[in-house]
């Protein structure tokens, strides 16, 4: 075990999947299948998005306030600037699904497998359920894209449910108090309801906060089929798939695009055990399955 960490670190979480962990927390249930996309219930109790808010590790809570503390407007264009020239490194998916593997989470109390396993795991169970081809991959390649930590990126860039920046923050988004340290909370320009956006513009057109999911979206954005890139792109952004916030910035392939980001949140979210995949006995099948739609290099 490692130490608590410190709350002045930029990295206080123990681990990464101590994020996914509270995520699992907030939606216990996978979200029910074919349910139609609604905006957010204006039911919903308040007070269930305190609860969890109450219950959350100090450190969870830590790595929130500085999530919404830094992700502003110009952040995110000048981390896509640093990350998008892909400039860095040229690997295969399989090494890079090692070289996140050099990533040691050694202090996750809830698993025990490495980040391979934990990709494999994914891609497995949809391969169990019969998915298409691509469908399996992207399930493979989903979170490559914590690769940002290796680059010393900190926890809060890398991981995080996202959400648009440049217009009002939803009070769907966990925490939402956080924001008020926001820089581009006292800028009237992104505090309307649409901000810098246009009405139905389209997701293509929003910058979401900056992490995992749009690094891993760029890399992959040639190669699989549409649906496969709105899952990579979209995973994290909770406030959208799962609470219905943001509508009004989707147009209608959006809408129906997530319907392809909800049937991929169980595999994202449901999948861990303790079960150890066999890579070694997997590997063929993923090294066929990887060069069916990747080329042997990418740019990293
Ligand atoms: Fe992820």
């Amino acid at each position: 075990m490692k130490p608590a960490a410190s709350p002045t670190t930029n990295n206080p979480l123990q681990s990464l999947e101590e994020w996914e962990d509270f995520v699992k927390e907030r939606y216990p249930e996978p979200a029910a299948a074919n349910e139609p996309f609604k905006a957010t219930d204006p039911d919903k109790k308040k007070e269930a998005f305190r609860n969890y808010e109450a219950d959350a590790r100090p450190t969870v809570r830590e790595f929130y306030r500085m999530n919404h503390r830094h992700q502003t407007l110009e952040f995110v264009q000048a981390k896509k600037k640093e990350f998008l020239s892909f400039s860095r490194r040229k690997m295969s998916i399989w090494e890079a699904m090692e070289y996140l593997n050099t990533l040691v989470d050694d202090s996750d109390p809830d698993t025990d497998l490495s980040q391979l396993e934990h990709l494999l795991q994914a891609a497995e169970q949809i391969r169990k359920d019969g998915h298409p081809r691509w469908f399996i991959l992207t399930g493979l390649i989903h979170d490559l894209g914590k690769i940002l930590c290796l680059y010393g990126e900190p926890q809060w860039a890398v991981v995080g449910d996202t959400f648009p920046v440049g217009c009002a923050h939803s009070d769907t988004i966990v925490f939402p108090q956080f924001f008020a340290d926001n820089p581009d909370s006292q800028n009237p320009r992104f505090q309307t309801k649409l901000g810098v956006y246009e009405e139905g513009c389209g997701l293509d057109n929003v910058h979401l906060s900056w992490g995992h999911d749009e690094y891993i979206y760029q890399v992959a954005k040639d190669y699989l089929p549409e649906e496969g890139l709105y899952m990579l792109r979209y995973h994290s952004f909770y406030p959208g798939h799962r609470e219905g916030a943001y509508d009004f910035l989707m147009n209608d392939k959006d809408r129906k695009m997530f319907e392809w980001v909800r049937a991929f949140n169980p595999y994202d979210l449901y999948t861990k055990s303790h079960v150890k995949p066999d890579v070694a006995a997997l590997k063929p099948f993923y090294d066929d399955l990887i060069a069916e739609f990747f080329p042997a290099q990418l740019n990293w």
